[in-house]
């Protein structure tokens, strides 16, 4: 009860400018979120689709690889404003794909060097509005199948960003492993978890 009267009373202090903005703030953060949630879905729905290809030849199933996530993650992010053309993704020429000049900032952003990712595999997918049958074929249906097919990749990372899918493929040799050096990941992967608890913990103060 008094618990209450206390909330309705600073209610009616906060003013309305304030609590549009408020309101606004949530209503982007929560359509982002859900954005995020499609997204996230996509890459979900490709990686069962690829490992039900795989089980289909009797091959193991790829396991997530966050390291491989992460440079699929940025992959994706660099690819995001090219359009899809019949010349990109899982249509370019072997050989041709593009280099990215600052691929080697990448890995570092994700803990990563060329010694641990040499033997992996970047296949970049391109397909409007990432339709899943479309997203899933351009996989499974293309050059890209002599990649899945291949006993040699074990682990996988998916990232998407606007209508582009990157998956990575790595091994388990020290060459394709994505082993990162485990002290500086770690110590970011914490920073990572307390600045998000932080916005948290700042919109529940705006919430008050
Ligand atoms: C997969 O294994 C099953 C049983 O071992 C076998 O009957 C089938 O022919 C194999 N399929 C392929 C594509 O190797
Ligand atoms: C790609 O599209 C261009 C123009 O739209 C066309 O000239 C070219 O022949 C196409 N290439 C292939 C491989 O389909
Ligand atoms: C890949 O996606 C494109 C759309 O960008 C589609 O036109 C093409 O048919 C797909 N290729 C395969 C092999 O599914
Ligand atoms: C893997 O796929 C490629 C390209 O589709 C094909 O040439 C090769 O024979 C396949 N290998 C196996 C083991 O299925
Ligand atoms: C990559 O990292 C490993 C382990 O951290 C290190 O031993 C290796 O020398 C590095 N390679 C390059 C090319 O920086
Ligand atoms: C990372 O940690 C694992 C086990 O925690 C260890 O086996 C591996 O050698 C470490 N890698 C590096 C590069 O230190």
């Amino acid at each position: 009860m008094q618990k209450l009267r206390v909330e309705l009373s600073v209610h009616s202090l906060r003013q309305p400018a304030m609590e549009s903005v408020i309101r606004l703030f949530l209503l982007s953060l929560l359509l982002h979120s859900i954005l995020h949630v499609k997204c996230d879905d996509e890459e979900d729905n490709l990686l069962q689709e690829i490992n039900r290809y795989r089980a289909t030849l009797n091959l193991t199933v790829l396991t997530k690889n966050d390291k491989a996530e992460c440079l699929a993650d940025e992959m994706a992010d660099q690819f995001k404003n090219q359009p899809c053309t019949n010349s990109t993704g899982s249509n370019t020429v072997p050989g041709t794909e593009p280099r990215f000049s600052d691929f080697p900032r990448l890995l570092s952003k994700c803990h990563l060097n060329v010694t641990v990712t040499r033997d992996g595999q970047i296949l970049p997918a391109c397909v409007p509005g990432l339709v899943p049958g479309l997203v899933v074929s351009n996989f499974t249906k293309s050059q890209y199948s002599g990649y899945l097919n291949d006993t040699k990749y074990t682990g996988v990372g998916i990232g998407s960003e606007n209508d582009w899918i990157v998956v990575v493929l790595t091994t388990n040799t020290p060459e394709g492993s994505f082993t990162p050096d485990n002290n500086s990941a770690k110590t970011v992967s914490e920073f990572g978890a307390i600045s998000h608890a932080l916005v948290l913990f700042v919109i529940f103060f705006m919430l008050q």
